[in-house]
């Protein structure tokens, strides 16, 4: 290879700082947040994987390669999500986890309506011959050509299923998916949940009420610089969905398809963490929340326990909502402040516990219980490491994912979160 001039070097560095990769990162704020990666993918690849696992299996058997169609792809974070889905407790020694490998897939298709973000998707994943996008729209039906073979896979991510403000856009959407499906076909629809504490603001039970909300992208500046910005911040009219309202628009859909339309599953993602939380944009109530378990996650970040305690505000005539609330509070913060008491009573010279730890009393839920013993023997068995931080990079952590198994057993896929997920099968198999 030629010697490359000073100035054609510099332009590997250009290249490099324009490619965002040279960027610092951190896992405290913006888009990717350690939120994002730990819980908010995490928790919905959890969700996803026996469904995708199915899929694949199937298939497999059928000796061909994966179809999937991402509705409203944006850069195309979806495709990232699902490879990211990996095996269930692959062993320790296993190197290849991924679910998706670049074998089984045969094409993903992003659509979107914004060119801008396709252009970014084209940018990152455009040399891939198995990916290709398209601009279209999700609202006036599925956007597939002519004898366009069917996908096994028809995939939305991150509140995009809310971007349908009218029934009746969605229902045809879904009835078109059901219609094109030539045997089976899985379809996850990701939409905002009704009854996020986020905008307690906004709850109502009558359904025919705040049906679309005014969605201030307002949490991607700090306090100070959002509200000096207000006038520019861009807004989004989202559907709010709670699993009534889902039933509703399923049952009309396969009605018109002629044929069932089968939620799998239900679930509520990011119930005390949602972006909002933080913003306190829709309830004057809310903590910020996020930015706490963001420091929880984050290497040599030591948090400030009290900033992850809950303090729920009931909404009054809300009975049911408010008793889920309380109990998922009461709940995530025993679980807090079990740790703190654990790390008071460890003694670092003698490498155990000066004292007793608290009861694990039986009358606790059990998943409850279930990451206080675990939180016992992680503080227990690591206090002694001493050198490199043990709490910050060892002990918070566990605790983030510990309040994160905790909320996911104990959501309950009603719409009291900040997203809300639904899975569905369409089997033209079973007569
Ligand atoms: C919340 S973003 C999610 C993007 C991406 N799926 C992700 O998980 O990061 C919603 C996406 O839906 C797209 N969108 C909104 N309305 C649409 C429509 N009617 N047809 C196609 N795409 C649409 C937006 O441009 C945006 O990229």
């Amino acid at each position: 290879m030629s010697k490359l001039s000073a100035n054609e070097q510099m332009e590997a560095y250009s290249e490099a700082v324009s490619s965002g990769l040279y960027a610092k990162k951190s896992g405290l704020v913006g888009k990717y947040d350690n939120v994002r990666r730990y819980w908010e993918d995490e928790n919905t690849r959890q969700f996803l994987r026996p469904y995708l696992a199915g899929l694949i299996e199937r298939c497999t058997s059928q000796m061909r390669r994966l179809r999937i169609m991402d509705l409203g792809c944006g850069s195309a974070d979806g495709f990232e999500l699902l490879s990211g889905v990996r095996q269930r407790d692959p062993d320790l020694v296993q190197v290849e986890v991924d679910l998706l490998s670049p074998k089984i897939l045969g094409l993903y298709k992003g659509i979107d309506l914004s060119e801008d973000l396709l252009g970014q998707a084209r940018e990152i994943y455009g040399r891939n011959p198995k990916m290709m996008f398209e601009k279209a729209d999700f609202t006036e039906g599925l956007p597939v050509a002519d004898k366009e073979p069917p996908y096994d896979l028809y995939f939305t991510s991150f509140g995009t299923a809310s971007h349908h403000n009218e029934d009746e856009t969605l229902v045809r959407l879904l009835a078109d998916i059901a219609e094109h499906t030539q045997d089976y076909c899985t379809i996850v629809c990701d939409w905002l949940g009704r009854y996020s504490y986020e905008w307690q603001s906004l709850w109502t039970d009558d359904l025919s009420e705040n049906r679309n909300m005014d969605y201030i992208v307002s949490y991607i500046y700090e306090k100070e610089e959002r509200e000096a910005r207000r006038e520019e911040l861009q807004h989004l009219y989202l559907r709010l969905m709670s699993r009534q309202e889902v039933g509703e628009v399923v049952t009309e859909a396969s009605k018109r398809a002629g044929v069932e339309i089968k939620p799998l599953v239900f679930f509520d993602r990011s119930i005390f963490t949602g972006r909002h939380m933080d913003t306190a944009e829709y309830n004057p109530h809310a903590q910020a929340i996020r930015k706490a378990v963001n420091s929880l996650h984050e290497a040599n970040e030591r948090t400030d326990f009290s900033s992850i305690l809950v303090n729920y505000v009931p909404k009054q005539g809300f009975d049911l909502l408010n008793h889920y609330f309380e109990h998922l509070q009461m709940c995530w913060n025993t679980l807090i402040q079990f740790t703190e008491e654990l790390l008071d009573i460890y003694d670092s010279e003698n490498s155990d516990f000066a004292s007793e730890p608290p009861p694990i009393p039986a009358s606790y839920p059990p998943a409850l219980r279930d990451m206080m013993d675990r939180m016992l023997l992680v503080v227990r068995d690591v206090g002694w490491l001493g050198i490199g931080r043990p709490r910050e990079n060892i002990i918070e952590p566990q605790l983030g994912y510990a309040l994160r198994y905790l909320v996911t057993n104990l959501q309950r896929g009603q719409g009291c979160a900040h997203g809300l997920v639904g899975i569905f099968e369409v089997d033209k198999t079973k007569k």
